[in-house]
């Protein structure tokens, strides 16, 4: 067994290979004149682990290719992030179900699909292959007790992330409780936790993807209102889109947490290790 990975997930491919005691495979990744994608594997195994996160169209394009250039192989594919999953169904008349477009083609040529934090498990049933999908909630929790918060509050920005919350929060046995927006007027909304007060308080606010940063940014601004001592956020996914990780700081946050599902700078919890273990398992 080898690992091979698209240009956007270098690090966390060649951790990968290092938890599975075995090696990645050096990829030259070029464009020809035109902006088409060429790539060229070195030497591939009979069995390899293909590591590429869908962060935009391009990544998407380089996973294909190298899909299929590993096709004397039996290829394990790990997706740890995939752009496209939130238009998972047709919201307005007349769209695509992009992420099952984007399951469909990722299918061809790989015997299972590994995820992480998947934005809708649904999804996972447009993959024709077998799927498993894994979760950084323990992760990030055993990141949060790294900062010695005390008694910190785990927040999710809404109902819908909450049971994610609650298995950060179980790490610390710490408080969960998840954010509601209340309209106060056409124009006014207010953000605060549904049963728990963030009144000097230490607040982490958890999901599973980071975008514009804009929940987020609206949730902190309020939470300081409120009293909250000092606020964190953490997630899965760090999209970080149109600056959102500045927007995020320069509300008051105090760190942006992320995992390196998408490799930034503030990629501070891996995969790696999870995803070896599930590679043995399946
Ligand atoms: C939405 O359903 C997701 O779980 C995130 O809450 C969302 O993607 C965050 O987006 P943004 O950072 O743009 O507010």
């Amino acid at each position: 067994m080898k690992v091979i990975c698209t240009e956007q997930s270098q690090v966390l491919a060649s951790h990968v290979a290092r938890a599975l005691k075995t090696t990645v495979v050096d990829v030259k990744y070029s464009r020809f004149p035109d902006g088409e994608h060429y790539l060229q594997a070195g030497k591939t195994d009979d069995e390899m682990v293909i590591v590429g996160s869908v962060v935009d169209n391009d990544s998407l394009v380089q996973l294909m290719l190298l899909i299929d250039a590993c096709d004397r192989a039996t290829n394990r594919l790990v997706l740890p992030y995939m752009a496209y999953a939130r238009q998972d169904k047709r919201f307005k008349t007349g769209e695509p179900v992009s992420s099952r477009v984007v399951a469909r083609a990722l299918s061809q040529g790989v015997s299972d699909v590994t995820t992480i934090n998947i934005h809708e498990k649904e999804v996972l049933k447009s993959f024709s292959v077998p799927t498993q999908n894994l979760s950084l909630a323990t992760d990030i929790g055993a990141y949060i007790r790294t900062l010695g918060l005390d008694n910190p509050l785990i927040l999710a920005p809404d109902e819908g992330a909450m049971a994610f919350a609650g298995q950060v929060a179980s790490v610390g046995g710490w408080e969960s409780d998840h954010l509601e927006k209340t309209r106060l007027s056409g124009v006014e909304v207010r953000m605060a936790p549904r049963q728990l007060s963030a009144q000097s308080r230490s607040v982490v606010i958890v999901d599973d993807i980071i975008s514009t940063g804009g929940t987020i940014a609206t949730a902190a601004g309020m939470l300081y209102q409120q009293g909250a001592k000092d606020i964190y956020a953490a997630c899965v996914h760090g999209v970080f889109t149109g600056g959102a990780y500045v927007h995020l700081m320069a509300t008051g946050i105090r760190d942006v947490i992320c995992s390196d599902t998408i490799e930034r700078g503030s990629s501070r919890i891996s995969a790696a290790d999870q995803i070896a273990r599930a590679l043995r398992k399946l």
